[in-house]
């Protein structure tokens, strides 16, 4: 029977991630007209009701207040305990992709909890940077480190994951076929060629990606679920947790300049992306590639996905109390747009693909033009119009936005226009 559940949540997903036919989903609107009128909670106005109107108002006050409501009410409260770890360097090739770039290999060891898995970072850096510390991507990846290139000396994950098509993943066990897989969505030519460093791992090492999953992932050791705690963390704070983990790892490489770390993720990992930015700000920039509702998409707004078919669908990623707003998302204490704001003043990019309703392109961007009056607290412009911009044309400043032509995915595009966001806006250049 729990085979049986499982087996067909693990269709689903596939079925989600693969997202045929979901115009035809029923209860879901694709319909401009029919989006239901909804009023947004000002970012800029206390629980008690009063205006903020300085940086260290927002700073002292009103940003640890939606904070904490993210915690509590949407991704569930990140531990504070630290887990001890023992870093291993597993392999370093100096004249990787074909002496372009260093490749190095590391595994972080949870040293108190042998039973867990080690988190197994993938690090390319670039050789063209005259010396310098290179700025660093930081992002998950979904079928281990070896699907991000072919590059035969990448160690291939040994970890649970998701079936994938042709021979690339069976048995939940990644084959050599897998190598490359998804390299389409790491242009590590394209990122190393512009004098960035890369670092990658896999999410399944922090937390596999089904229900049962936190009992061999991290969530076994650190605030497992509890009955009447509907405010525990779950996958995505999970997820999140792990990026700023890498960090921690970079910190202690001298070969990046980890004051200039740029988080990224897309779809489930740009709503952890986005989590991880709001907690850590040693994060420099964050990217979100479309990543819908739960990620940079209002909730208010029904259109393409919604909260209930995300907790329906992902009951092991959100908080539990999360799953009380499941039909009155206007009951939340916060919306998305909060979320991205908790980023200011550091730079922002959302991203969305014409193709991907599912992740509702116009809730993605009006999330992100909602934060404006929180950046301008900071003389910064973020959006600056209510205008969706077309296909191809990003918009705005310190707060950036993009659709793109296509499916939904993270493609050379979206990284040519983060790149260029970078350059302009990473720490050092601003
Ligand atoms: C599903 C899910 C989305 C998620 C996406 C992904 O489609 O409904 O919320 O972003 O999977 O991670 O690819």
């Amino acid at each position: 029977m729990v085979t049986r559940l499982f087996r067909s949540f693990l269709l689903l997903c596939l079925l989600l991630v693969c997202r045929p036919g979901m115009s035809q989903q029923p209860g879901i609107n694709y319909d401009e007209a029919a989006v239901p009128a909804y009023s947004l909670p000002d970012p800029l106005l206390t629980p008690a009701g009063k205006p903020v109107r300085s940086v260290t108002g927002w700073e002292r006050e009103q940003r640890p207040h939606l904070l904490r409501q993210f915690a509590e009410h949407v991704y569930g409260k990140t531990p504070d305990r630290k887990l001890n770890v023992r870093y291993e360097v597993r392999s370093v090739d100096a004249n990787a992709l074909n002496g372009t770039a260093v490749r190095k290999q590391v595994a972080v060891f949870w040293t108190d909890y042998p039973q867990l898995p080690p988190l197994e970072i993938l690090l390319y850096t670039p050789k063209n940077t005259g010396g310098s510390r290179p700025p660093v991507f930081v992002g998950l990846n979904y079928f281990g480190n070896q699907c991000v290139s072919t590059d035969p000396g990448i160690l291939l994950s040994t970890r649970w994951m998701m079936n994938a098509g042709d021979g690339v993943v069976v048995d939940h066990r990644a084959t050599e076929a897998s190598r490359g897989f998804q390299a389409r969505r790491w242009p590590l030519d394209l990122i190393l060629s512009k004098g960035y460093a890369v670092a990658t791992a896999y999410y399944g090492d922090l937390e596999p990606d089904h229900p049962e999953g936190w009992k061999t992932g991290i969530r076994s050791v650190l605030d497992p679920p509890v009955e009447g705690a509907p405010d525990r963390w779950k996958a995505i704070g999970v997820w999140a947790w792990g990026m700023s983990r890498m960090l921690d790892y970079l910190e202690t490489d001298p070969s990046v300049d980890v004051g200039r770390a740029i988080a990224v993720g897309h779809s489930r990992q740009g709503k952890a992306a986005l989590w991880a930015g709001a907690q850590d700000p040693r994060f420099d920039i964050v990217l979100s590639n479309d990543s819908g509702e739960g990620g940079a998409a209002l909730s208010r707004r029904i259109f393409g996905e919604t909260i209930e078919k995300l907790n329906t669908s992902f009951p092991h990623w959100f908080c539990d109390r999360y799953r009380s707003y499941n039909n009155r998302p206007e009951a939340l204490p916060v919306d998305q747009h909060e979320l991205l704001a908790l980023m200011a003043p550091r730079p922002l990019y959302v991203a969305s693909a014409r193709e991907d309703q599912w992740a509702d392109p116009k809730g993605e961007f009006t999330s992100a033009r909602k934060t404006d009056p929180v950046y301008a607290l900071y003389g910064k412009k973020g959006i600056g119009t209510d205008q969706m911009p077309g296909l191809h044309q990003p918009t705005g400043e310190t707060v950036r936005y993009h659709i793109r032509e296509g499916k939904h995915d993270i493609l050379r595009y979206d990284w040519e226009q983060y790149i260029e966001f970078a350059d302009r806006h990473l720490r050092t250049n601003r």
